[in-house]
């Protein structure tokens, strides 16, 4: 097993274990994906990694974390994301969505205008919506608590929106739960201090999750993978922790998940995060051994050696890179180069 091996998930076969991580690339209007989306995705395709995700598509309008994310909260959105998944089909990849709600993260400006929250006035919107009526730093607006009529209209939203993967036609879904956004939100006992079946206890915290990938599982195909990708620690003492990561693993896996995508942080910015190169594997080594679910690592992986390594030793079944696959969207050609595996561009650059 190496990091050109083939893997499964279910009727899903990738040709590699590298896998484009979700990156936001605050391109769309309306929530329509555009040329911008079709030539980035694409062109990591061409350069050979064998799962390309999008970045976090909102099951919600006012789920965006700014006004330009793309979206899949209209049955509009499904043929410009078909044309991607097509021309991803075309180069020999697998073309996956992350579905993600930000919740008390929703309406800010986009990093290069500065990433603050945006008021109604600014082009934002208001009411919010999380757990609790706990804003996630000075500055955000403080959400609504969400009702359990609200929580229902939520996970039917997820449920319409992985109806609209299928017709667009992405082989794999990932449940965004990390990073501060709404599903992690419910996990945490920090942003979660709801008193009903919604909070409290592990079962309670984890309810939402839970119930989304059953609902997705009656809406999106049996022979299609579902990842999550969940924040594995908060970094804080009394935050959600790598242990809670792997026993929701284990419940995970039973009710239909297919891998684990394990991120970190997100939920609190007083955090801590001791970075560096693969800083994150190790979460994934150990949800993998102890919940015995498959497992993705992300985060400063960028040497070919390093990302072969996490595979042949066992660590993870897949890679996901970000910032290095927006530095060379070729890193899986040069990869395999380098590994000994020859050149893997498409036929029409095979005289490079
Ligand atoms: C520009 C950019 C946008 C991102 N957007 C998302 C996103 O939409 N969803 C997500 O789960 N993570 C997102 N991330 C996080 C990455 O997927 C990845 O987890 C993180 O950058 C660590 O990996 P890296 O060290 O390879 O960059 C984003 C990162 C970057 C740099």
């Amino acid at each position: 097993m190496h990091l050109f091996s083939e893997v499964s998930f279910r009727n899903v076969t990738l040709k590699n274990r590298i896998a484009v991580s979700p990156m936001c690339q605050y391109s769309s209007v309306d929530g329509f994906s555009s040329e911008w989306h079709l030539v980035h995705l694409g062109s990591r395709a061409v350069g050979g990694a064998g799962l390309i995700f999008t970045e976090a598509s909102a099951v919600t309008e006012d789920g965006r974390i700014s006004p330009h994310d793309l979206g899949i909260y209209d049955d509009k959105h499904v043929d410009g994301l078909s044309r991607i998944t097509s021309f991803i089909e075309s180069v020999g990849a697998v073309p996956g969505i992350q579905l993600a709600h930000a919740g008390r993260k929703s309406s800010t400006a986009r990093p290069w205008d500065g990433g603050k929250p945006l008021s109604v006035d600014q082009g934002g919107w208001t009411p919010l919506f999380g757990p609790s009526k706990l804003s996630f730093a000075d500055g955000y607006q403080t959400p609504e608590e969400m009702t359990v009529r609200d929580i229902a209209d939520l996970i039917s939203a997820f449920a319409q929106a992985a109806s609209r993967s299928e017709q667009a036609g992405f082989k794999v879904i990932e449940l965004h739960a990390a990073h501060g956004y709404l599903i992690h939100e419910f996990l945490s006992p920090i942003s979660n201090q709801r008193t009903d079946q919604y909070g409290g206890s592990f079962a309670n915290r984890t309810r939402l999750l839970r119930e989304i990938v059953t609902a997705l599982r009656e809406s999106w195909p049996d022979n299609l993978p579902i990842f999550v990708r969940l924040s594995t620690t908060e970094w804080v003492e009394e935050g959600w922790n790598i242990g809670e990561s792997m026993e929701l693993g284990a419940v995970l896996k039973e009710i239909g998940v297919d891998l684990i995508d394990c991120s970190s942080g997100g939920n609190i910015p007083k955090a801590s995060i001791p970075l560096g190169p693969g800083y994150q594997t190790a979460f994934a080594e150990r949800i993998k051994r102890e919940a015995g679910v498959p497992t993705g690592a992300v985060g400063m992986i960028t040497s070919p050696t390093q990302a072969d390594h996490i595979i042949r030793s066992g660590q993870a079944d897949i890679v996901l890179l970000a910032r290095e696959m927006l530095r060379d969207p070729y890193w899986p050609n040069r990869a395999s180069r380098e590994l000994g595996h020859g050149n893997i561009l498409p036929k029409q650059y095979e005289r490079a």
